[in-house]
């Protein structure tokens, strides 16, 4: 990138001049969630890759996000500004071990949340998302029996919620099992009127000290709405830039994590992977390029589009 280029002007040119749309997560740093067309959490950056008319969608997230929306708009060029940013729980699934596990187990009906390759999807009945895993596992017969993969924090909470009694996977988000209990614990002493706020990918003991438990677009609502003036918010910190421009009045204190945690305080390192400079240049020169194989496209088409006609 040539010095004294206005990074900024650049994509905005860009992006018109080649009817693109730049799709963001809440995960991402400020600066790109204030250039993006539209930030939001997994369900809602779905729907928009759904129904967008751009012809180039260039994916502020991880991966698995950008697989998603070639999925769900095959025609399109996706881009995401860095092939590397991976996610710990779509890792947690290898295809094989997954094929396995549900083979094992025929009668069940697969729900996968959306944090997951593409192939794992085209293995499964149901995607779901932090926003709708409530209303997904509901909408399965009571006599089916369940699988839920690959987060076994957010299978747990579901269980809990549901009722239901599900076959979980052994899958964890690295950022969200580094909270430390005991740290948040003696933070919330020293701020006895602040809300505890997690997201559902947090651990049991974390989520039951919780005052709201929710997807990240439900965690920005929730504190939108609620009259508390102070909060200590258990997801990734990359959320607080959002809350703030929604409640510039409040304050948010990022839930502390174990010291020996290798994401430094609540960041996702492969979220991280991308900054405005990468996304300039996937927007210029349209790659790196998600390509997904046609085979599995159709397939996991399929469980995906299930999720949005229940979540509409
Ligand atoms: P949501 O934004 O859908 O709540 O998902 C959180 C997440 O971990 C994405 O990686
Ligand atoms: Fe994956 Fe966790 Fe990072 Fe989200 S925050 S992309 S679930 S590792």
């Amino acid at each position: 990138i040539p010095s004294g280029l206005d990074v900024v002007a650049e994509i905005n040119r860009l992006r018109k001049e080649k009817n693109a749309v730049i799709l963001a997560h809440y995960y991402q740093t400020g600066d790109i969630q204030d250039i993006a067309d539209y930030v939001g959490d997994s369900l809602g950056l779905s729907q928009q890759a759904a129904s967008t008319t751009a012809d180039l969608i260039v994916f502020a997230g991880v991966h698995f996000m950008g697989e998603t929306a070639k999925i769900l708009n095959p025609s399109k060029k996706v881009v995401i500004p860095d092939l590397k940013a991976g996610c710990s729980l779509a890792e947690s699934a290898e295809p094989n071990a997954f094929r396995a596990f549900r083979e094992a187990h025929p009668d069940h009906v697969v729900i996968t949340y959306i944090n997951c390759s593409a192939e794992i999807k085209a293995m499964s009945d149901i995607i779901c998302t932090s926003a709708n895993a409530e209303k997904i596992v509901n909408s399965v017969p009571l006599d089916k029996p369940i699988i839920f993969a690959p987060d076994k924090n957010l299978g747990r909470y579901l269980i809990k919620k549901t009722g239901r009694d599900m076959l979980l996977w052994e899958g964890a988000c690295i950022v969200h099992e580094a909270f430390a209990i005991d740290k948040l614990l003696e933070l919330h002493k020293q701020h006895p009127t602040a809300k505890i706020i997690a997201h559902p990918e947090s651990e049991d003991h974390l989520l039951k000290v919780a005052h709201y438990i929710g997807s990240t677009t439900g965690m920005i609502n929730f504190v939108k709405n609620d009259s508390s003036q102070e909060y200590i918010v258990a997801t990734e910190a990359g959320i607080l830039h959002q809350m703030l421009k929604e409640a510039p009045q409040k304050s948010f204190i990022p839930a502390p994590s174990h010291e020996d945690n290798t994401c430094a305080c609540s960041e996702c390192a492969f979220m991280r992977l991308n900054t405005m400079q990468k996304l300039y240049l996937c927007l210029r020169y349209e790659s790196p390029e998600i390509h997904v194989d046609e085979a599995i496209q159709r397939k996991a088409l399929l469980p995906i589009q299930r999720m949005l006609e229940i979540s509409k």
